[in-house]
This record gives C-alpha cells, sequence and structure tokens, in this order.
C-alpha cells in the first residue's frame, strides 16, 4: 500500500475554490448528523469565505494536502497580542487521520509570538473539544449562537444616542475597543467602516460602545460588539435589527451575559445552539458587554 503523504503549507489561489466546497462540505456534515439545520447554503459562501480570509491574510491561511488534493484548511487572524483561529476543516472523507491536528500545529507555529490565541468550537462536536483542549485551549466560558428575524418591539432609553460609525470614528472606537475588550484590530473596524452603515453609541458625547454588521445576502451577523454596559449594546441591537428588518439575524452572545441574553430571548431571538469559546494563553474576562466576531473569526 502507497505510504500515505500529508503536507501542510500556505494556501495559494489554486487552492482557493477546494477549500471552500471543504469548509461547507464538513461543517454541513457534523451539523447535520448532529441533528441541526446545514449553516452554509451554498458551496459560493464557503468558496467566498475561503477567498475573503486568503486576500486578507495570505501568509495566516493554509491547506492540507494529501496526494496532491487539497483535504482540508485552516485560517489564523493576527491580531497584536491576540490572535482568532478559524474555520478549521477537513474534509468528512478524510477526518479522523491527523489532519486536522496538524493543521492546528501550523497555525500554532506561525502565532507562536502571540501569547493569547482563541476560536470558537461548537458545543455537539467531540472531536473538537478534546483536539484543542489536548493542544492547550482552555474553555473560557459558553457562547450562545441567536438568530432570528421578526421582533417584538423594544424600548430604548433616550439617554443614549445611536448614530452611524464614520471612518473619522474608527481610531476612538478602537480605543475603546482595546480597553473594554483587551483586542487591538483597528483593521477589522476600517473594515466594516467601509461597509456602512455601522453603529456607535455616544452617551453624554462620550464613546461608549459599537456595533459592527456583516452582511451577507438575506442575513445579517451582528458582532465585533462592545459596550459599556449591558443596556448601551442592547439599544445597539434593537436599533441594527430595525435597520436589518426582513433579514435573518445571528449573533455570539457570551452566556456570562445574562442580563441581555434575557432581553434577546425577549425580543424574539432563538437559541441555535451553543458553543464554547477556548483559549491558548491569558484571558481576562472583557469588561463591559460584548458579543464575538464571525469575521474574523473568533475574537
Ligand atoms: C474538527 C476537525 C477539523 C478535526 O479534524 P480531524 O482531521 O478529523 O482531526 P484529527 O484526526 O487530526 O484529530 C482528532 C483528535 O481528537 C481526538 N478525538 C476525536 N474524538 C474524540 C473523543 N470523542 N474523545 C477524545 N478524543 C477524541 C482524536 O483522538 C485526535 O487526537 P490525537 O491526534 O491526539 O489522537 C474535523 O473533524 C472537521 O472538519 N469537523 C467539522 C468542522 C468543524 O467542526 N471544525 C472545527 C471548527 S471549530
Amino acid at each position: 500500500m502507497a505510504e500515505r503523504t500529508l503536507i501542510i503549507r500556505r494556501m495559494e489561489a489554486k487552492d482557493i475554490e477546494r477549500a471552500g466546497e471543504i469548509i461547507v462540505a464538513a461543517f454541513n456534515d457534523v451539523f447535520t448528523r448532529h441533528g441541526y439545520h446545514p449553516p452554509f447554503p451554498s458551496r459560493e459562501v464557503g468558496i467566498s469565505l475561503a477567498r475573503g480570509y486568503w486576500q486578507r491574510e495570505p501568509q495566516e491561511s493554509f491547506v492540507a494536502i494529501e496526494n496532491n488534493a487539497v483535504i482540508g484548511s485552516g485560517f489564523l487572524h493576527l491580531r497584536d497580542d491576540t490572535a482568532g483561529i478559524g474555520p478549521i476543516t477537513v474534509d468528512p472523507a478524510s477526518q479522523a487521520k491527523g489532519a486536522g491536528k496538524e493543521l492546528m500545529m501550523a497555525v500554532i507555529r506561525t502565532a507562536r509570538r502571540c501569547p493569547s490565541l482563541r476560536l470558537v468550537q461548537d458545543a455537539f462536536n467531540t472531536t473538537s473539544f478534546p483536539l484543542y483542549s489536548k493542544l492547550g485551549f482552555a474553555s473560557c466560558g459558553t457562547v450562545l449562537g441567536l438568530s432570528g428575524k421578526d421582533f417584538r418591539a423594544v424600548s430604548r432609553p433616550r439617554i443614549h444616542t445611536i448614530r452611524e460609525l464614520t471612518t473619522a470614528d474608527v481610531e476612538e472606537v478602537a480605543a475603546l475597543d482595546a480597553k473594554l475588550t483587551g483586542i487591538t484590530r483597528p483593521q477589522d473596524l476600517q473594515f466594516f467602516a467601509a461597509q456602512p452603515p455601522q453603529l456607535v453609541s455616544l452617551v453624554a458625547g462620550q464613546l461608549t460602545g459599537y456595533l459592527c454588521m456583516l452582511r451577507t445576502g438575506d442575513s445579517t451577523f451582528f458582532g465585533p460588539a462592545v459596550a459599556t454596559d449591558s443596556s448601551i449594546l442592547r439599544s445597539l441591537i434593537v436599533r441594527a435589527a430595525e435597520m436589518e428588518s426582513g433579514k435573518a439575524l445571528r449573533m455570539r452572545l457570551p452566556a456570562r451575559h445574562h442580563e441581555l441574553q434575557l432581553d434577546m430571548l425577549r425580543m424574539g431571538f432563538r437559541v441555535d445552539h451553543l458553543q464554547t469559546y477556548m483559549v491558548r494563553g491569558p484571558w481576562h474576562v472583557p469588561k463591559g458587554t460584548d458579543l464575538l466576531a464571525v469575521f474574523p473569526e473568533a475574537l
């Protein structure tokens, strides 16, 4: 029998299509096997995700190659002293043979100067949790994957001013973000500012929070977002839901924000599935109230 050769290397343009198809196949397979709706509506969404990450972070995008064919991919997102990881996927036909672990080890090696690595794992997935755990990632709490479409009206306190984010706000928003979440990511805020409208909140003229929206077709993902307190983030979400009315809305809410969680359930959001926030290295509970990003993954 021919010896198995597994190579991990940086992603190239020619790999994008297959890598995107595998992202879709791997997630739709594991979600369906556990009785959940497949999260990816089409192969094109996976391909555009792989292309988007590769174009922004080519040095941090990896593929696993076996017998000259792409069988998986993994993405790193370095942000100063923190980095997000994901998605990591292996073709269902090639799983449980070490490719996922090799992809993770390549990502961890590339991030060796970055002290704190983060990722989000689907809580039902009994493969990914021990894989990450054995590589040094510890659980830092549950995350609720929320979704919804039609919402009940929720009153909004009048002391908050909410307006659109402008590129001129980015520096101040990045400073508030770093102070509250500990993550330095002005490049991500620039990325969202270039796709208006995004939102900021002010109280007595002082910046108190922001909420970014990632729009894909007929759905919108809320996050990254952070505010100095729960009621301010709630106001940002309510305004964003009004603006994106008629679309399917999703967000990743850390479950420790219990008050906001109850507000979201009352508003009409549903819990799609639970996830685990896992960190390798130092992590401090963020100040304020936050939503996790899906782009870039897991920050
Ligand atoms: C998660 C995923 C990337 C793993 O890739 P893979 O190639 O199948 O994983 P590997 O074979 O490299 O490693 C799996 C590890 O988990 C261990 N493992 C698997 N199931 C386990 C269980 N139930 N209990 C304990 N350990 C388990 C294996 O023993 C192996 O560890 P080892 O190498 O130390 O023996 C792949 O299953 C996948 O694409 N899943 C769907 C998409 C997904 O959920 N991605 C993760 C997003 S966060």
